[in-house]
């Protein structure tokens, strides 16, 4: 496929992680590959903490995602060298750990019963006092009950993950059109390309939708195929640790406050990011004073040293949520048509599997075992809780 070209093989609609991952196994696997966006490298990613964390991101009701979640932690570190060396890109993967801490009886036994789920399902946490939890972080409020160690969960910048797919995927030959993906084209019954916004026809052999929260709205699409997706608010702040300074943390610190979660995920490079609020507000991406208000307020409760640090960026993101807060991939009712959208909490954790398994699904025409549950068809017959596009 030439650069100039407006057929492939294989047409990823978003260049957010999840489309660049799956763009770039695609074009490694040899199909001729193309992603429409009108600034690829942004989405979600941008805003994103980037923690790993299977284990102690564990819900209830979520014990089919745990398998998919563990799948990807472990292909993180070769996934993250393989990206290093083709690009020469730094991730910012840090195998620095996590602790989940309490700030009082409430939140202690919640702990508790979390860490009892964890063992039950086989997953490596171990809990500590409220000293313990100190002598590991010693910036830690000194009111801490106690906490799980979890040294399995680890961290990755998003927007260094998100810089070295978009350059790994420029080496592999994929062809990037900087544009918007207004409408899907179908003909004899199987997807045939998109329409952008600026009108040019892109055609594809297949298509791959994966414009996270937006995969519902692209126009065109069967009611049958669309995804369930919606957006999920998400504020989050970064601050500047000091210089000269030790780091105020050493590996990522979450709790729930006031039945709030919050985590403190800090960066080899001094960033220190704090998050997340989660709003079901439809597209409002505001970045609003109760959000970041208490945001600080918590975090201060957990680290009261945080006030002294410089306040550098607060921003909103949406997650693309689904119904069963599990993503949905591959073929779907409209031939020609795949998805690779609804990772929810978990889009930087899922990225590797992500584009493992996008990539045999293209090659073979058959979902990977590990993917099978996350079809599309398992909603074939939920309503879509979105307004449809006009
Ligand atoms: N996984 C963190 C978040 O969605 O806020």
């Amino acid at each position: 496929m030439s650069a100039m070209s407006d057929t492939s093989d294989v047409l990823v609609v978003g260049g957010g992680i999840i489309g660049l991952v799956t763009a770039w196994r695609a074009a490694q696997s040899g199909l001729a590959t193309a992603v429409v966006d009108s600034a690829p490298g942004g989405g979600a990613a941008r805003v994103a903490a980037g923690m790993l964390a299977a284990v102690t991101e564990l819900h209830y009701g979520e014990q089919t995602l745990l398998a998919l979640n563990l799948a990807s932690a472990r292909r993180y570190p070769e996934f993250a060298a393989e990206l290093t060396d083709a690009t020469g890109h730094d991730l910012g993967y840090r195998r620095c750990g996590t602790l989940a801490v309490a700030l009082d009886a409430d939140d202690r036994a919640h702990l508790r019963e979390l860490h009892a789920f964890q063992q039950r399902s086989g997953l490596a946490a171990e809990w500590l006092s409220g000293r313990d939890c100190r002598r590991l972080e010693p910036m830690l409020a000194p009111g801490v009950r106690g906490g799980l160690r979890v040294d399995g969960d680890h961290q990755i910048d998003p927007r260094r993950l998100a810089a070295a797919l978009l350059a790994a995927c420029e080496r592999a030959g994929v062809v990037f059109h900087r544009s918007t993906a207004e409408r899907l084209t179908v003909g004899r019954e199987r997807a045939t390309g998109v329409v952008t916004t600026g009108g040019a026809t892109l055609a594809a052999g297949r298509v791959v939708l994966a414009a996270g929260s937006l995969s519902g709205r692209l126009k065109g699409v069967p009611a049958g195929a669309l995804p369930p997706v919606r957006p999920v608010k998400g504020q989050v702040l970064r601050l500047a640790m000091l210089p000269g300074r030790p780091p105020l943390l050493n590996r990522t610190v979450r709790a729930v406050v006031r039945g709030n979660p919050l985590y403190l995920v800090p960066r080899a490079d001094g960033e220190l990011v704090v998050g997340a609020t989660s709003e079901e507000l439809g597209w409002d991406t505001t970045v609003t004073a109760g959000g970041v208000y208490e945001l600080l307020r918590d975090a201060h409760e957990l680290v009261p040293g945080i006030t002294e640090l410089p306040l550098t960026e607060t921003l909103a993101g949406l997650r693309p949520g689904s119904p069963d807060n599990a993503p949905l991939l591959g073929p779907t009712a409209l031939a020609g048509l795949l998805l690779a959208t609804g990772h929810f909490r978990n889009g930087v954790l899922l990225t590797p599997v992500t584009g493992d398994v996008m990539a045999h699904v293209l090659t073979t025409g058959e979902l990977p075992e590990e993917a099978r549950p996350f079809a599309p068809g398992r909603f074939a017959a939920a309503p879509v809780p979105m307004e449809q596009p006009v």
